[in-house]
């Protein structure tokens, strides 16, 4: 007779109900396996290293250490390091906001803006309003509040104003004015005027994520949403993009009814976001450095845009389309009606190159037939390369 195996004594661990809704980021998945090698991925939102000011950084560093170690090193406010916060309230009235230091809450990325308005803000089934498509890591970051999420109908310009009925009731919109992810859509001026007059005829108030606002290539985009409606519209700012991810910086700029709370919420979450981070790139940004340094990123990533949108002509078959977009990162590609971009990814990356689905990136009836390309992340060879295996994959398709 043989012993059967010891049973293994159940989990003692019982999952909270937010827990059961938490997935794995479909995209970092992806990105799993565009790290072996070979493969060219034009999946990731990563911004191109080099970008990154990595001399201004090394200088900025010594800088902090040398004159305020104690200070950098210690624990710090909640609210982030003031000059930093005076920084920001002042790039935001040369775009047309009257913003007080006050208002402003450095974060630990704008990612921890989401989580922390979505503290703030959610109950269990209350709604909120996003855009189809929408940035999938809000839907993530929303998630564990247990909203209703309602979408709300966009065209090429953004959501519909005349549709925003759908959204009566909701706690917030959550906004992409600037080269959106994923679709690298940019609002024009009458739609985000007619927006924000008929989010405010209905009481409902909205929250603007900016992050690639300042990539753009030949025009500045119209100003933004928060400077027409200042007590109705929290903004999230970002480092990321324009200085480097790895930091993980960002801000809120928040009207000063929600300020407290936001701040309470900041506290509880991580004390405060690394002060050492946050004095370097004080020190990095202080003299004007974004003035010289950002238009040499719009240059870069203009000429890779130019060679995706080159590279899409050339060689994707008839019935794809897309928009070029006019900033940011991202290209946006409707294939033939009945391809699934989700059963096409193993395929492309059979064949050496990755994307990002579309479907992820949908809070309810996906558009299957859709994929997000990065332009910014490899150099222009491998983005014919990729796209030119993209088309092989459609083809066997
Ligand atoms: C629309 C959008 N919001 C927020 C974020 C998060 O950025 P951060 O690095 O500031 O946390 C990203 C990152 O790619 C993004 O695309």
């Amino acid at each position: 007779m043989t012993a059967s195996a010891p049973q293994r004594p159940a989990s003692p661990w019982r999952l909270a109900r937010r827990a059961e809704r938490m997935n794995p980021s479909v995209i970092r998945e992806i990105l799993k396996v565009t790290e072996r090698p070979g493969i060219i991925s034009l999946a990731g939102g990563l911004p191109s290293p080099d970008s990154f000011p990595i001399e201004a950084m090394r200088e900025a560093t010594a800088l902090v250490l040398r004159d305020t170690p104690r200070e950098a090193l210690q624990y710090a406010a909640s609210e982030g390091f003031a000059p930093l916060r005076e920084w920001v309230a002042e790039q935001m009235s040369q775009q047309g906001m009257a913003v007080d230091p006050a208002q402003v809450l450095i974060t630990t990325g704008s990612q921890q803006g989401l989580d922390l308005v979505g503290k703030v803000l959610l109950d269990a089934g209350s709604g909120v309003a996003v855009e189809e498509p929408t940035y999938l890591g809000a839907l993530q970051a929303f998630a564990p509040y247990e909203p209703e999420v309602i979408t709300v109908p966009c065209d090429h310009d953004g959501p519909l104003p005349e549709s925003l009925g759908v959204a009566k009731g909701a706690r917030f919109l959550y906004a992409l004015p600037n080269f959106q992810n994923p679709s690298g859509r940019c609002m024009s001026e009458d739609r985000r005027a007619a927006l924000v007059a008929a989010a405010r005829d209905i009481g409902l108030p909205i929250v603007e994520d900016n992050p690639y606002g300042d990539l753009w290539f030949d025009t500045a985009p119209p100003a933004p949403l928060a400077s027409r409606w200042a007590e109705g519209i929290v903004y999230l700012g970002s480092f990321s993009k324009v200085l480097a991810p790895g930091l993980r910086l960002g801000y809120i700029v928040a009207p000063p009814a929600l300020m407290p709370k936001l701040l309470q919420a900041k506290q509880a979450a991580d004390l405060h976001t690394p002060g050492f981070n946050q004095r370097v790139v004080y020190e990095v940004i202080r003299n004007g450095f974004l003035r010289e340094h950002v238009p040499t990123i719009r240059v870069r990533y203009k000429a890779q845009r130019d060679a995706m949108r080159a590279a899409l002509e050339a060689h994707l078959p008839k019935g794809c389309s897309w928009s070029v977009p006019t900033g940011g990162m991202f290209f946006w590609v409707e294939l033939p009606e009945g391809i699934d971009a989700v059963a096409l990814l193993a395929k492309a990356v059979d064949l050496g190159m990755a994307y990002v689905p579309g479907a992820a990136f949908f809070a309810a009836n996906p558009k299957l037939n859709t994929l997000r390309l990065s332009f910014v992340t490899v150099a222009p060879p491998e983005i014919e390369r990729g796209v030119a295996l993209l088309a092989q994959a459609l083809r066997a398709a």
